[in-house]
């Protein structure tokens, strides 16, 4: 198969871990799709179905088990390096440095990925002006919010603009106000062409941003498509009916 020099394809995705006391646990367990530039892709699931774990593979976090991943082109496993010099990760938890100020956690990511100093300050600026993080910027992160490192971690993937962006729960934790930039940022990188991939439990969020949804449940994808290909396939209405629809609530203990 050829593969696209554009976006990201996923193919069988397999990740396992071995854990002293869960034994085997297939965290992903044969996860196929594709997400397009211009195209927001949006990974739903209930706690632990394996959306962080998909998007840690997908950004060279985490080494797959099998199936293959390619970003741009690049097989994630035998290019890891340049897979990373063409996608911007945000983690979930921010996983910010929290000695260092956003200015220059931003400054610093602007000029590791090759732009120019002054443009990268002028732009760094920019994006705190946008996210209301100029009166913080130059607070160390270590004494921030959790939205404010939140909106930090955004701005480094921002002044970046990498062709792919990966987001794990991009808006976890936001005020409103800040959720809507960040949603704005994310549908201006899709109008640049950008990819963008992102994992949410906002169902609003989901609807709102992606072009295409995937709901996921232990390891696997349940449905994938459209809004309108996941009410055509389930015969619901609502996201949130959709996604009830989709995964097997735990059973009760005994
Ligand atoms: N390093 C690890 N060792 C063992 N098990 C792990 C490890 N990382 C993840 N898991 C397990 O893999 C499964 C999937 O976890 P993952 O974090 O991908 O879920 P998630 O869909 O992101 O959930 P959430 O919505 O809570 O963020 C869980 O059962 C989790 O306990
Ligand atoms: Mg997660």
């Amino acid at each position: 198969m050829t593969v696209p020099t554009e976006g990201v394809v996923v193919q069988d995705l397999k990740k396992y871990f071995l854990d002293r006391k869960r034994g085997l646990v297939k965290a992903v367990d044969g996860v196929s799709f594709e997400a397009r530039p211009g195209e927001i892709f949006a990974l739903l699931g209930p706690n632990g179905a394996g959306k962080t774990t998909c998007l840690r593979v997908i950004a060279t976090v985490l080494k797959p088990t099998a199936g293959q991943v390619f970003v741009q082109g690049w097989n994630v496993t035998q290019h890891p390096d340049q897979v990373r010099r063409v996608l911007g990760f945000h983690p979930g938890d921010a996983g910010v440095y929290h000695r260092l100020t956003p200015y220059e956690m931003v400054t610093v990511f602007a000029e590791l990925a090759g732009h120019d100093r002054r443009e990268a300050q002028k732009k760094a600026w920019e994006i705190f002006d946008q996210l209301g993080l100029t009166e913080v910027a130059k607070t160390p992160m270590g004494k921030l919010s959790t939205g404010q490192r939140q909106k930090s971690a955004i701005a480094r993937i921002m002044v970046v603009d990498p062709p792919v962006w990966v987001l794990d729960e991009p808006a976890l934790g936001l005020d409103v106000p800040t959720t809507q930039e960040v949603e704005q940022a994310i549908l201006d990188a899709k109008q640049r062409g950008r990819t963008v991939i992102l994992s949410t439990h906002t169902m609003e969020q989901a609807e709102y941003l992606a072009d295409r949804i995937a709901v996921m449940d232990r390891g696997t994808i349940q449905a994938m498509g459209t809004m309108e290909d996941l009410r055509r396939s389930t015969h619901k209405t609502r996201l949130r009916e959709i996604f009830l629809s989709l995964i097997k609530l735990e059973a009760p203990a005994p």
